[in-house]
């Protein structure tokens, strides 16, 4: 069997993503057996995402759960580039994060790296550009719900100097450093395209006397133009954004949303859609439709051809738009917590007066 193309590092995602392949390139682990299940326990409402294998893969996810239920804490770690406005893609893994949160009861730090977006030369960023939208992208972060004394959310540059450890001194490292923030085990979501900084991050820990960072890794949610490569912030007909009206989402969703269905009605009714290659289907079984009965009632519908193309088009405007609304109504309240996470939270207030030359 030939094995289709693709590319998957933090800079770039294309071609049709193979996930067991990158479990076995990358050198991770499945989310399967006794370990999902205990998984599922702890998370409750979000446990489709580990039934549905949206967050399939892992790094030492098993030992932060023994450290977890042996009493030694952990603490959690996320980040966003502020390149532009964030998308329904991006936010994934902030709400996972704030659901480990609620569970865990722990400190999560998030790292807002303008000075990645700033330097990576195609983008063609101002430093302005990246201040502004880390001010958008920090509020569409506050509105996912973080605990104010447990959260910390900081532009990446933390006030390092070059007198600083060397090391701190280039990108990675960067990325790294809010994972040893604490001497305690650090669990890192986020879509497997982060992966190869956790590796460093694994290399290095344990002989400057850290825990090597664990990880719980999403696939991606696809472009709506289809299976293959990403959503990207720069291309409006790809990806849903936070900040789209409800005509905004109905319109993408309709002009732009690869479906499974066949060309005609009758072709349709007769020989059924293909879910697996349909986007508002991919969407809502990834995240859209946690009712595990109902996205299997809407797959066996589909399937058949009673279910048309734009039902199932219009099942999913209805849920992006609701969510959007509600994720809008969060982000309008969460204007007033935006400088507990940043300076006036307990643990905000930990950090500033932490002296990082001696740590
Ligand atoms: P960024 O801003 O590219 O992405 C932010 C987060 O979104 C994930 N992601 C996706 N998840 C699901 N579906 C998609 N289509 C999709 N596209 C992106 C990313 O994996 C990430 O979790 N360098 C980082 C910023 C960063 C970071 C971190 C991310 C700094 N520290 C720690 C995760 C964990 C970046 O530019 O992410």
């Amino acid at each position: 069997m030939v094995e289709e193309k693709f590319v998957v590092t933090p800079w770039e995602v294309t071609g049709a993503v193979d996930y067991d392949r990158l479990i076995r390139d990358f050198g991770t682990q499945p989310i399967t057996g006794p370990l999902a299940k205990k998984l599922e326990e702890i998370l409750g409402d979000a446990a489709y995402l580990i039934r549905r294998h949206i967050f399939f893969s892992h790094r030492d996810l098993n030992l932060v759960l023994d450290d977890h239920s042996k009493g030694k804490g952990l603490f959690l770690y996320t980040g966003r580039g502020p390149s532009g406005p964030m998308h329904i893609g991006h936010i994934l893994s902030f709400y996972f994060t704030k659901w480990l949160q609620d569970k865990f009861h722990t400190n999560v730090y998030i790292q807002i790296t303008d000075d990645e977006k700033f330097l990576e030369e195609k983008r063609n960023l101002s430093y302005e550009d990246t201040q502004k939208w880390a001010v958008d992208n920090i509020l569409e972060i506050a509105a996912v719900g973080f605990d104010p004394d447990r959260t910390f959310t900081a532009k990446s540059v933390f006030g390092f100097t070059g007198e600083t450890n060397i090391g701190f001194s280039f990108y990675p490292s960067i990325q790294i450093l809010p994972s040893l923030l604490e001497k305690r085990r650090c669990l890192i979501p986020s879509a497997i395209d982060q992966d190869p900084y956790w590796r460093i991050q694994r290399d290095i820990a344990e002989p400057m006397g850290y825990y090597k960072a664990a990880a719980v890794h999403s696939k991606f949610l696809p472009p709506l133009t289809g299976m293959k490569d990403k959503m990207s912030s720069s291309k409006p007909e790809t990806a849903i954004y936070l900040s789209d009206d409800d005509k905004t989402v109905r319109n993408k969703v309709y002009r732009y949303a690869f479906s499974g269905g066949q060309a005609t009605k009758e072709e349709h009714r007769k020989k059924g859609g293909d879910p697996d290659v349909d986007v508002p289907f991919q969407w809502l079984y990834m995240f859209f439709e946690p009712d595990d009965k109902k996205i299997e009632q809407i797959r066996t519908e589909y399937k058949s051809g009673r279910m048309l193309t734009g039902d199932l088009k219009d099942i999913l405007i209805e849920k992006v738009a609701t969510f959007l609304n509600e994720h809008r109504q969060r982000r309008e309240k969460a204007r007033e917590l935006v400088h507990l996470y940043k300076k006036d939270g307990a643990l905000a207030r930990e950090m500033w007066k932490r002296d990082f030359s001696k740590s």
